[in-house]
């Protein structure tokens, strides 16, 4: 018997601790974490560093409103904005943060039209589940917000659907639900250029790809690239929940006082953890993950790529997708890894998801990359 809906598909076991990349469950069984809890603490769990912050903040005031002034928002504000005259709004969740830059777009342009793409993950709200391309999640809760478009990702046809009476375009760089499908640099550019040719707003979704995911703080950074929003979430806090929108400032005036709020927005526990998080994740923080992740993939390709059921590997950084053949379910392999004592996760298309904690060391990338080796090499071909 269960009092909680049944809307999550859940393992049999619990996590009942967690110390850097290690998780334990309730039966005391150890875990090597490659998921970061879907990707969201990237400093591993009960990072000392976050947790006196929080703790630290929990003596003084957990909540406010934001009928005041916050100085840990400010800060955190400009930790994001590193200098430039951007302005951050802070909400709880990625499908809030992409809530409220669909909402500044379509105030700041005066037009509704959304261009998303097909794959595409925003989250579960009315916007963001309307400019996410995923019939499976989707089915029965229509009717969705009118005025979203969808093309084809990576496609240069693309292009010609970013006409000038859509008030914004939305994407991921990488696509962290739909199959860790990498945009290409010259595309994204293209997009770029054709979205300020035509008038119309880039809106770039870091939800799952920010806040050093790819060696980067965000991973538009790659590409030269110059959103005019971007949302955030998952990592930002590590665990504490959080959402930000960063916008240019020349949409500021359609964010005046009254127009836009969230009760929980920018809650100074989450700001505490947000500050200590980017913090943290300086320059030689985001060197040393790039270096691991040089030395990931290098091992990847050594170790997984041949073997017959990887059919590809795509991502970028600490944000992997294996690719295997559908005679070797994801899920088996997913519960098979359990078994092993490695925790990983799926993403569209029979696809194994690493999302390793960014503070993992590289022997132990080679040691869940070796267990992952070990599982395929006995996996069960249906
Ligand atoms: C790219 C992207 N955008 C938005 C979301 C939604 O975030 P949340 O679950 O915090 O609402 C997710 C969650 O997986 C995501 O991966």
């Amino acid at each position: 018997m269960t009092a909680l809906f049944a809307n999550y598909q859940r393992f049999n076991f619990e996590i009942v601790s967690g110390q850097m990349v290690t998780l334990t469950d309730n039966h005391d069984k150890q875990y090597l974490d490659l998921t970061s809890g879907i990707g969201v603490c990237n400093l591993g769990y009960n990072h000392p560093v976050v947790k006196a912050a929080v703790q630290q903040q929990l003596d003084l005031v957990w909540h406010t409103s934001n009928l005041y002034q916050s100085s840990l928002q400010e800060k955190v504000a400009t930790l994001l904005t590193a200098g430039s005259n951007k302005k951050v709004f802070f909400c709880n969740s990625g499908t809030e943060a992409n809530e409220a830059a669909m909402k500044l777009a379509r105030k700041a342009t005066g037009k509704s039209a959304i261009l998303a793409f097909d794959h595409s993950f925003h989250g579960r709200t009315y916007g963001s589940l309307s400019l996410t391309d995923n019939p499976g999640i989707k089915k029965g809760f229509g009717p969705f917000v009118p005025g979203i478009k969808f093309a084809k990702y990576n496609d240069p046809a693309a292009l010609d659907q970013i006409t000038d009476d859509l008030a914004a375009v939305i994407l991921e760089v990488i696509q962290g639900e739909g199959g860790l499908e990498a945009a290409d640099g010259k595309w994204l550019q293209a997009v770029q250029a054709k979205c300020q040719a035509k008038g119309v707003l880039l809106i770039i979704d870091e939800v799952q790809t920010g806040i050093g995911r790819t060696g980067k703080l965000f991973a538009y950074q790659h590409f030269n690239l110059d959103p005019d929003i971007v949302t955030l979430a998952k990592g930002l806090a590590n665990g504490i929940p959080v959402g930000a929108m960063i916008g240019k400032e020349k949409l500021a005036d359609a964010f005046g006082p009254g127009s836009h709020g969230s009760t929980f927005g920018g809650n100074p526990l989450a700001m505490a953890a947000a500050k200590a998080v980017l913090e943290t994740i300086d320059q030689p923080f985001l060197d040393d993950v790039s270096q691991k992740a040089d030395f990931c993939w290098y091992y990847l390709q050594k170790e997984i790529a041949p073997l017959p059921m990887v059919t590809g590997i795509s991502g970028r950084g600490l944000m992997i997708g294996i690719h295997l053949d559908t005679k070797v379910p994801v899920s088996d392999v997913i519960q098979q890894l359990q078994q092993a004592g490695v925790l990983t996760l799926s993403s569209r298309g029979n696809t194994l998801r690493l999302l390793p904690p960014l503070v993992i060391t590289g022997s132990e990338l080679m040691q869940g990359i070796n267990t992952i080796k070990n599982v395929l090499e006995e996996a069960i071909v249906h």
